[in-house]
């Protein structure tokens, strides 16, 4: 199974950006563990990062055409993008799987992120374990497809 690993604004700056929250890290330090958990798991995993909700948007629209499940990092997007959901939708809707994942706990955070509008179309869940988060992602996703 392909497996597509979104990563929504500023994680790009991973390592960089509030360490105190969010690690000391990087996105390509991601890419390279994701891969690791993806061969362990028999998954394909293609990880990728935009601060931009068209293209974010687009590759949803990819992982439904290629049939690829997907673990998504919305993001600050997470709190408002509608338009980000309904892509998610169309994910879920034509029977692939689609875990949120988030680094931090956003219910333990600022008020603005306690609500996720994509979490209602998500098959579940995984917040505040830093890049375990998306480790347990990847293992959900994998025992899902093989149950
Ligand atoms: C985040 C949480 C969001 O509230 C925030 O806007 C992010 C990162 C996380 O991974 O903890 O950019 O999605």
């Amino acid at each position: 199974p392909h497996v597509l690993v979104l990563n929504g604004p500023n994680l790009g700056r991973l390592g960089v950006r509030e360490p105190e929250i969010y690690g000391h890290a990087s996105m390509a330090d991601l890419a390279r563990e994701a891969a690791g958990w993806g061969d362990e798991l028999g998954l394909t995993v293609d990880v990728r990062q935009t601060d931009d909700e068209s293209q974010l948007v687009g590759w949803l629209h990819e992982a439904v055409d290629a049939r690829a499940h997907v673990v998504l990092n919305p993001a600050a997007f997470t709190h408002y993008s509608y338009a980000l959901r309904d892509a998610a939708a169309q994910v879920t809707t034509s029977g692939l799987l689609l875990v949120e994942v988030h680094l931090s706990n956003p219910a333990a955070r600022e008020s603005f992120r306690h609500y996720s509008v994509v979490a209602g179309i998500a098959t579940g869940t995984v917040a505040g374990f830093g890049f375990d988060s998306y480790r347990l992602a990847l293992h959900a996703l994998a025992h899902k497809l093989s149950a």
